[in-house]
């Protein structure tokens, strides 16, 4: 089976997950984007309402700052990364979702990392990056790391998008321009 196939047979399983309250109150689930065979898979919080509406991840204004970033730093949002979230289902009114659910969908973001298989694992925000480095962290202390995770994946931790809609300077040492600085330094690594 390819990994396309793996994954959407995967996609199916989750559609009839109800796991949690969150497959209650959800429009769509929203499994990934971008590419099966990408060398970087990029793990957000949770979708948000242009996402349920969608069923596609990081639609909304702070998934098309994402794009934006990525494709200024020269890399293909649809070839170069495979894009998910923590959970795959919406949390009513945007709230940060709980350990409980996460717990509950971990095993498809688990699938999907084993599946693809990626070089790169970039864990955007807090909220993902607590999940795998642990609740303490502080995320203006880790961002531009590198850390290793599952089978030796390269994994690194940028700022969550919505963090930079609300911080819109582009000058050197901002989050944004460090945002850019932490995506280029990826290239290092695939
Ligand atoms: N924020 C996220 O963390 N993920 C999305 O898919 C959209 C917004």
């Amino acid at each position: 089976m390819s990994k396309s196939e793996e994954l959407n047979r995967l996609k199916t399983k989750c559609i009839e997950c109800r796991a949690c309250e969150l497959g209650k109150t959800r429009k769509n689930i929203v499994f990934s984007d971008g590419s099966a065979d990408a060398k970087i898979l990029l793990i957000g919080e949770a979708p948000g309402a242009d996402e349920d509406a969608s069923g596609i991840p990081f639609v909304g204004r702070a998934g098309k700052l994402l794009t934006k970033l990525i494709e200024d730093c020269g890399f293909s949002r649809k070839d170069d990364f495979y894009i998910c979230n923590t959970v795959k289902c919406r949390p009513p009114e945007n709230r940060v979702p709980t350990d409980e659910e996460k717990k509950l969908c971990e095993n498809f973001l688990l699938e999907q990392i084993k599946t693809v298989n990626p070089k790169v694992i970039v864990l955007c925000g807090a909220t993902s990056a607590k999940s795998f480095l642990g609740s303490k962290i502080k995320i203006s202390q880790i961002r531009g790391k590198w850390y290793k995770l599952f089978n030796n994946i390269d994994t690194t931790v940028i700022f969550h998008p919505s963090y930079l809609l609300r911080n819109h300077s582009e000058e050197h040492g901002s989050p944004r321009w460090l945002t850019k600085q932490d995506l280029l330094k990826i290239k290092e690594f695939i």
